[in-house]
């Protein structure tokens, strides 16, 4: 049995403001996805990759990959991020039975991290994702009132690579309600009553969402870098 790697990098990045989608934009010399493939790549757990890239960048998306993961299927994206991994998830061989689905722009997220979830989801997990306590106080508003504040030793901020065992992701991305307010893969279990499991992420495999997080990356692939 083997291990597929999707990758949704079909996305816009409105919030980055480039004029190129966001899996597309350059750090240092290379595209986001390049760096998030190149790190995929060095964990070793993962044997088959399927990239979902924007509608019409199909054929760059191939050539540029193909340094890297010279057999990646790349396949077109959709209107929101669930519809993406359903058309990825749509593109796996049969024979796999552990599914990774990771941001194309949580593009320097280390290979161990790759690696922790898989040995997850191979022990058991229907589902697995990689959390970090949270830094900020986090309140429920309504509008400009505050309702409450949570309890942030209950809180997790959740990254990717998420792990899962294949026919179930297979099962409940079918049998999602289109337009539905879930912002991750592993919430699509959990609504339908599937456990999921953490395992501890990294500080690296942050999302590039604002053109801060671009800065943020650069300095991070410097020389001086911590
Ligand atoms: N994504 C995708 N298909 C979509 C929307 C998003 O494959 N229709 C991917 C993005 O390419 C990204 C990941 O999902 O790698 C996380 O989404 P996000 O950070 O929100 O990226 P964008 O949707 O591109 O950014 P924005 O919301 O700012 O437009
Ligand atoms: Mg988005």
């Amino acid at each position: 049995m083997r291990t597929a790697l999707v990758v949704p990098a079909a996305g816009r990045g409105d919030r980055l403001g480039a004029s190129r989608p966001k899996a597309l934009v350059p750090l240092a010399g290379e595209p986001l996805l390049v760096h998030a493939l190149r790190r995929a790549a060095a964990s070793d757990v993962v044997d088959v990759v399927v990239v979902v890239a924007p509608a019409g960048a199909c054929d760059e998306v191939r050539s540029l990959l193909q340094p890297v993961v010279p057999d990646v299927l790349v396949v077109p994206g959709g209107a929101e991020r669930q519809d993406s991994v359903r058309a990825g998830l749509r593109a796996l061989p049969a024979d796999v039975d552990v599914v990774l689905v990771h941001d194309a722009a949580r593009c320097l997220t280390p290979p161990d991290v790759f690696a922790l979830v898989v040995a997850a989801v191979r022990a058991g997990a229907a589902g697995v994702v990689p959390v970090l306590p949270v830094a900020d106080t986090v309140k429920r508003v309504a509008g400009q009132t505050v309702l409450e504040t949570l309890d942030r030793s209950e809180l997790v901020a959740v990254q990717t690579p998420q792990g899962f065992s294949a026919d179930v992701l297979r099962t409940v991305h079918e049998a999602a309600v289109p337009g539905s307010a879930v912002t991750d893969d592993a919430g699509m279990l959990e609504a339908l009553g599937h456990g999921v499991r953490t395992v501890p992420g990294h500080e690296r495999a942050f999302k590039v969402t604002r053109p801060i997080d671009l800065l943020l990356a650069q300095a991070l692939l410097s020389p001086e870098a911590p």
